[in-house]
């Protein structure tokens, strides 16, 4: 997700391109194609996915210890409406319901997370380890198990212990190193025999830029032009710590795969004849999934990073770059380290070249790229602002991952849309066109050759979305926050989505539209019953209001007005009668 400062500089040039250029820049020349009917190699994993602090709850249960999410979303002010993830999907308590609810998909695999502190509360594995935190996840791993559902556990998707932000600064200290490696082993320890896909870290790329360079998520430091990459840097080792540690020992008995998940908006140049626009767009991408893929499959930072980051710093009359380098033999321990690449991927970003001004204050993550980034306003953008749906660039991405890193092993690890709607809709036809048309896409790099093994749509419920709170809907299951239970129901993409698992691709357009044409159908029935639901407790709202001053009405009378009667009659009683005997004597 991109700052929102980036934002308005976004929006201002989709107006500036609209008023200026509009003769000379052809939109349409990206036309990419038709809608390919096929299907996808036999085996092709189909998947949702999720993350512990985004739909778990039970924030303080069952002893598991403060992580930076909470600790962030506690301080007033940083979250959407101050929402935080306390309790969320209550995805805690409602293993089995969840576990239905992909049965229900056909899913091949669920993708979720471990949170950390909830295992090991402080994040020091010698400190203690929380048994019940562990029993949690031998619970849910077992269940995918029984169903038929491949587990692929993320170990890190944000949630850093408290205690390690605190007592060493979380990310820019290279301790996490070493915390992290010991977290990791307990993990394929205990859970190693049955989870033979892990996922080291979830897109890296926000806990730099956002937790450390922007500040708009946990933990929320503003350290311009070094905290992300530095935390970049000690993410990268611990990454490459924790798969050699399980190719030296675990991998012979557990027979797993150790990858990263990493994101990535696909950058196409504004001018394809501009050399400069050419260049920039490759730097939009070499400084967002680059960045972090390039020393796993090559051992060290891309080139342009160096170059760029290298000449601003000396231009800043600083002594070394702001990007930190690595030694010889780092590189070729990192270089590697990866037995498939997950890719996170939701949206694209034309680019052109953009020189920002040197000088010593200047310096940060997104000046040091020299680019300017633009949107289509024809691009559908039905949720988040950030998110257009641009189904080509997912093509493109995908074949740029194939050609830079030697055609690795590709699971997609998140893909999806978001509404922003506050009324609730289950008929979510535009989630539907947006998977439809993603997916093919995927299909089409498939059939150029990118080695894709599986797909996980994002997500599989609506859950706390970060700095968004509940206000952007990502999932296949709407979630009903206002009620304490947290029901589910499907949107029309469930229905759509399944029929997608079950045929393994798209057999022919009379089919697809068919399946279209149902899910909207069925969709009006769930949607009846959760307006329904939202009538009851909507009712029910209004007669606690109105029962609420009522009672505490009675209560004022029972515990203060009456015995003050009572007093002030027996007094009122006593001097009346001392008033008569005095009378009488
Ligand atoms: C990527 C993050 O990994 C995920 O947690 C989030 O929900 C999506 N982006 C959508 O913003």
């Amino acid at each position: 997700m991109l700052p929102r400062c980036a934002f308005s500089v976004c929006h201002v040039l989709v107006l500036v391109l609209c008023l200026s250029s509009a003769e000379d820049f052809d939109w349409t020349k990206n036309d990419h194609g038709s809608f390919y009917y096929g299907t996808f190699p036999a085996g092709f994993s189909w998947g949702a996915g999720s993350s512990a602090y985004q739909t778990e709850g039970a924030w303080d249960k069952d002893g598991k210890g403060l992580s930076i999410w909470d600790v962030f979303s506690h301080k007033k002010g940083k979250i959407q409406q101050n929402d935080t993830g306390d309790s969320s999907c209550e995805g805690y308590h409602k293993v089995k319901d969840d576990v239905s609810l992909m049965k229900e998909l056909k899913l091949n695999h669920y993708r979720f997370s471990i949170s950390w502190p909830r295992i090991i509360p402080t994040g020091i594995k010698s400190d203690h380890i929380n048994e019940k935190g562990i029993q949690y996840y031998d619970e849910l791993i077992n269940l995918l198990l029984e169903s038929k559902i491949t587990p692929i556990v993320t170990l890190y998707h944000w949630d850093l212990p408290q205690v390690l932000q605190e007592k060493y600064g979380g990310w820019q200290n290279i301790t996490m190193v070493n915390h992290f490696n010991e977290f990791a082993n307990l993990c394929f320890e205990r859970f190693g025999n049955r989870v033979k896909n892990w996922i080291t870290f979830n897109n890296p790329w926000s806990v730099a830029v956002e937790g450390y360079e922007t500040g708009e998520h946990a933990p929320g430091l503003r350290l311009r032009g070094t905290g992300a990459y530095r935390a970049a840097h000690h993410i990268i080792k611990a990454h490459a710590k924790v798969w050699h540690s399980y190719d030296t020992q675990w991998r012979a008995k557990q027979k797993g795969l150790v990858g990263i998940s990493l994101s990535g908006d696909w950058g196409e140049p504004v001018d394809i004849s501009n050399q400069k626009d050419i260049e920039a767009a490759e730097r939009y991408v070499q400084f967002y999934l680059g960045w972090f893929a390039t020393p796993i499959f090559h051992g060290d930072y891309p080139q342009v990073m160096k170059d760029f980051i290298g000449r601003k710093s000396v231009q800043q009359g600083l002594g070394t770059s702001r990007l930190p380098t690595f030694s010889p033999q780092e590189k070729s321990y990192i270089k590697g380290t990866c037995d498939f690449l997950g890719i996170g991927h939701f949206t694209t970003r034309y680019i052109t070249q953009k020189s920002n001004p040197s000088g010593r204050s200047s310096g940060s993550y997104f000046t040091d790229r020299d680019l300017a980034e633009l949107v289509d306003p024809r691009w559908p953008d039905p949720g988040s602002e950030w998110l257009y749906s641009v189904p080509w660039g997912f093509r493109r991405l995908l074949n740029f991952v194939k050609t830079q890193y030697g055609n690795p092993i590709v699971y997609v690890t998140e893909n999806g849309v978001s509404e922003k709607m506050l009324c609730t809709e289950l008929c979510d036809d535009w989630r539907i066109q947006y998977y439809k048309d993603y997916i093919n896409e995927m299909l089409k790099a498939i059939k150029d050759g990118a080695n894709v093994k599986g797909y996980t749509a994002w997500s599989l419920l609506d859950k706390f979305e970060w700095d968004e709170g509940y206000s952007e809907r990502f999932g296949l299951y709407y979630v009903d926050f206002r009620n304490k239970n947290k029901p589910r129901y499907p949107k029309a993409s469930v229905q759509f989505y399944k029929r997608i698992i079950s045929s393994n691709g798209f057999p022919n357009q009379r089919e697809v539209e068919n399946w279209r044409r149902k899910a909207v159908e069925t969709c009006s029935s769930s949607n009846q019953l959760l307006a329904a639901e939202e009538q009851r407790s909507t009712a029910a709202n209004i007669l606690r209001l109105i029962h609420d001053p009522l009672t505490s009405h009675m209560e004022m009378v029972t515990e203060i007005v009456v015995p003050t009667v009572c007093t002030l009659s027996i007094l009122l009683s006593a001097i009346f009668l001392m008033f008569l005997l005095r009378r009488r004597n």
